[in-house]
């Protein structure tokens, strides 16, 4: 409790104990905090302790902006991993079960939403009912009624929502938007954005509760939803109609044998995706330690029947401003990477990475039509880190860098949120029925 006996909270303890702060408790934390506070640090809440949550959004901000965050509270569903979650992040913040609970006796500033997918909305939700502004991982929502109840929720509140999309942080991500700007291909007429994840990056989804479309609203849009967002920002504008197609070819019914979990499995000499959990001891103290709470099983097999996402997706979106994005995900290569291209009516401009995440080679290239072509080499400088240093940078711009001008955009607002969740739940609605056109319209109203 340690880092909780700063300033800030004695003063916030004086307060809620004086006699007008227990009239004040009755009613929402905006109202209880209305004397103005300048918190010297941000005082943050986590609900959602599991890899994001201990990681990302725990032991990086104690290990590198413990000068302007304090994690004052933690809250899982599952009671020993939100134990397990406080050991690996090195907090001495007070473990909770009960979010409302949480925000009760911790008085955050701000609430960071890291739970599954399809939890995120009632979290969001009650977080701004209650006066606290939110930031939460994507995808912000998974279907259609969680989002519209978030924009309500939105309207009825003084309170922020940021969606943590670190995807736009890379440098050549910021790169790109910097040549959109500056318009240097001319008008951009379509886009072919193609995903491409391999059988260990991309297998590892259809092992965890991403497997299913009631978690995660399927890859279109937990996935997708970070290169939905991407398009959306590099274009400057938003979604009008989708068509999709999607299927389910490779894991899931699509094999001879299976079992419920590869620690409980019979084939492990002759399954390609066997994968041995215990090897890491983190994985150990968070999933395997905790299944007595909840069951659920880190090292699910990827050829269960239950699977009802798709591994092979095939998307095109309509934007306000006439341009055709074409966009393709594969779940079962050889090796990651993706293809982007911007077709423009003064040139293209190509951005290709080979393998994944922070190890993955990048190029890009302007061509200019009856021009040069040359790799773009003047790109901002890397951060390190997570994600090829697109975590810190993201991490940079909402903890110390919050006021500063963000010329590029790239804090990502609620309207970000729904609009690159709604693309990707437009498109397996469109799956759901054959190959429909979807308007966002018809989802959402703003
Ligand atoms: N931006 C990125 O690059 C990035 C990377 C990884 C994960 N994420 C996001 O972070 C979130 C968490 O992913 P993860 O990989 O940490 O998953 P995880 O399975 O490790 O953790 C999810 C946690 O949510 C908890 N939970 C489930 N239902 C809950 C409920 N109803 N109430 C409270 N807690 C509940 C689980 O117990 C678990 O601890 C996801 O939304 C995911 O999309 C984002």
């Amino acid at each position: 409790m340690a880092k909780e006996r700063n300033s800030t909270l004695s003063r916030r303890h004086f307060l809620m104990t004086s006699s007008a702060a227990v009239a004040a408790t009755a009613v929402s934390r905006a109202a209880a905090t209305s004397i103005p506070q300048q918190p010297e640090r941000l005082r943050l809440a986590v609900i959602g302790t599991g890899s994001r949550g201990s990681h990302t959004w725990g032991r990086e901000l104690v290990e590198n902006y413990s000068d302007v965050v304090d994690i004052v509270g933690l809250c899982d569903i599952n009671g020993k991993r939100v134990e397990a979650s406080k050991t690996l992040i090195g907090t001495a913040a007070p473990t909770f079960t009960d979010f409302d609970r949480m925000l009760r006796e911790t008085r955050p500033d701000s609430v960071i939403v890291t739970t599954i997918d399809s939890t995120h909305a009632q979290y969001i939700i009650r977080a701004l009912e209650l006066g606290y502004n939110v930031i939460t991982e994507k995808p912000m929502c998974t279907d259609e009624e969680q989002c519209q109840a978030i924009l309500d929720a939105q309207k009825r509140s003084k309170n922020t929502v940021t969606v943590t999309f670190n995807a736009r942080h890379g440098s050549e991500d910021k790169k790109v938007k910097e040549l959109m700007m500056e318009k240097a291909i001319g008008d951009v007429l379509s886009v072919d954005f193609h995903e491409y994840l391999d059988t260990s990056h991309g297998a590892d989804y259809f092992r965890r509760w991403h497997r299913l479309k009631k978690n995660s609203g399927t890859l279109l849009v937990h996935k997708a939803s970070h290169h939905f967002d991407q398009a959306n920002w590099w274009l400057d504008s938003a979604p009008v109609e989708v068509m999709a197609r999607g299927d389910i070819r490779f894991y899931g019914r699509n094999h001879a044998f299976r079992s419920t979990h590869c620690r409980a499995c019979s084939y492990k000499e002759q399954c390609k995706f066997y994968w041995d959990v215990t090897r890491n001891p983190t994985y150990v103290k968070l999933y395997v330690d905790c299944e007595s709470e909840d069951g659920y099983l880190r090292d699910g097999c990827v050829w269960k029947e239950d699977i009802d996402i798709y591994d092979t997706m095939a998307v095109t979106v309509e934007y306000e401003n006439g341009v055709l994005l074409n966009y393709t995900a594969n779940t079962y290569l050889p090796y990651e990477g993706q293809s982007i291209s911007f077709n423009g009516t003064e040139g293209r401009l190509d951005y290709q990475s080979y393998g994944g995440g922070g190890h993955a080679a990048k190029e890009l290239r302007l061509t200019r039509s009856f021009g040069k072509s040359a790799v773009i080499t003047d790109l901002p400088p890397a951060r390190q880190g997570g994600h090829g240093g697109a975590d810190a940078s993201m991490q940079d711009l909402l903890f110390r860098r919050k006021d500063d001008a963000d010329p590029l955009g790239l804090r990502a607002d609620l309207r970000a949120g729904a609009l690159s969740s709604l693309i990707g739940i437009a498109a397996y609605r469109s799956i759901e029925q054959g190959g429909a056109v979807i308007k966002i319209a018809d989802l959402v109203k703003f």
